[in-house]
């Protein structure tokens, strides 16, 4: 099997290329940093830049997006659209593997072991959830040979994500929560994840399919075993919603007036994700494409 993974140097693509080259499979891996993926070919490629040579492949895994609650929005739009676009026209032969986000459900109302069917939806938060959306729309209309993968939360070793934004708002050993931690969430274990990229690439499925652990877990457990695998004591602190939800609406709409694209760490789209309950259906994934999920743990270090 000979597969094309866009994101290479990324948390999710970098784990994918891994799983591939185990599996005996010819890789040919982008990025646009300075890399080494043993097993693989390496070859720089930014989606927004000239496509550079590239050699036939069975499956394309596209994990590459600006994967961001912030950032400039017409940044975010060119990876996660435009950039889909170049590689759906690189590769037009290929079976895409499109790995999307559970972000595309309805971010104004829970999510309650949500089924493929309900997003994507009309209004998002952010230009993350509308664009990775509009790309799901994009691949589904244009290429013929595709799956869309939707993983929500996905953790760890060499956790790029959902880690680091954690540690980032520990303040005196507190680290800082909407919600009062109790809303239920799905999350996905990076490796797990890869194998259903993997055989995502080997069926001959089309549609969406929800990858996820097979459990759930309360927000409050999922963060304190996050910080336990990067060996930091902190305490979640909650913040009630009807408290941060006015404040994060102001602070955003300061920054529309300002024009400024500072990340502003407490903004809707995080209280949205968390004071909110966040579980996915993942039948189809286990029932058609053969995903062997396995119960959220952290007995792992970061
Ligand atoms: N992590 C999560 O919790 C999570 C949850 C749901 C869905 N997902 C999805 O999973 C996928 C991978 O996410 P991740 O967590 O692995 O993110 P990540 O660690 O930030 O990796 C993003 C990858 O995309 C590449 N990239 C970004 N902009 C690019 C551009 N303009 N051209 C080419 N490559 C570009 C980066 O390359 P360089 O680093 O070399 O610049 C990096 O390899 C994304 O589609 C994301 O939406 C992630």
């Amino acid at each position: 099997m000979r597969v094309a993974v866009t994101g290479a140097t990324g948390f999710v693509g970098g784990e994918v290329c891994r799983a591939a080259v185990a599996a005996g499979w010819e890789v040919h891996a982008f990025g646009r940093r300075l890399a080494d993926i043993p097993g693989a070919t390496y070859q720089y490629w930014n989606l927004n830049g000239p496509v550079p040579r590239l050699s036939e492949v069975d499956a394309v895994i596209h994990c590459a997006a600006a994967a961001t609650d912030a950032g400039r929005a017409s940044q975010v739009w060119a990876t996660n659209l435009l950039g889909t676009r170049r590689v759906l026209d690189a590769f037009p032969h290929a079976r895409i593997v499109h790995v999307s986000s559970a972000s595309v459900y309805d971010p104004f109302r829970p999510t309650v072991r949500a089924k493929e069917a309900e997003a994507p939806v009309a209004r998002y938060l952010n230009a993350y959830g509308a664009s990775k959306a509009a790309a799901e729309r994009f691949v589904l209309n244009t290429h013929r040979d595709t799956i869309i993968l939707r993983p929500h939360a996905v953790y760890g070793p060499g956790d790029t994500t959902l880690l680091p934004r954690l540690l980032e708002n520990i303040r005196g050993g507190r680290l800082l929560v909407p919600g009062d931690g109790r809303a239920r969430q799905s999350l996905t274990a990076v490796g797990g994840l890869a194998r259903a990229c993997l055989l995502a690439a080997r069926s001959t499925l089309t549609g969406v399919f929800n990858i996820a652990d097979s459990d759930t877990l309360s927000v409050d457990e999922a963060l304190r075993g996050l910080l336990a695998t990067a060996g930091v004591e902190a305490t979640p602190t909650y913040l009630p919603t009807r408290l941060v939800l006015p404040l994060a609406t102001g602070l955003e709409a300061a920054q529309r007036l300002c024009g400024r694209p500072r990340r502003i760490r407490l903004n809707r789209y995080v209280i949205s994700q968390l004071a909110m309950e966040r579980t996915l259906d993942i039948t189809a994934a286990v029932d058609r494409l053969g995903h062997e999920p396995t119960p959220t743990s952290f007995t792992y270090r970061n």
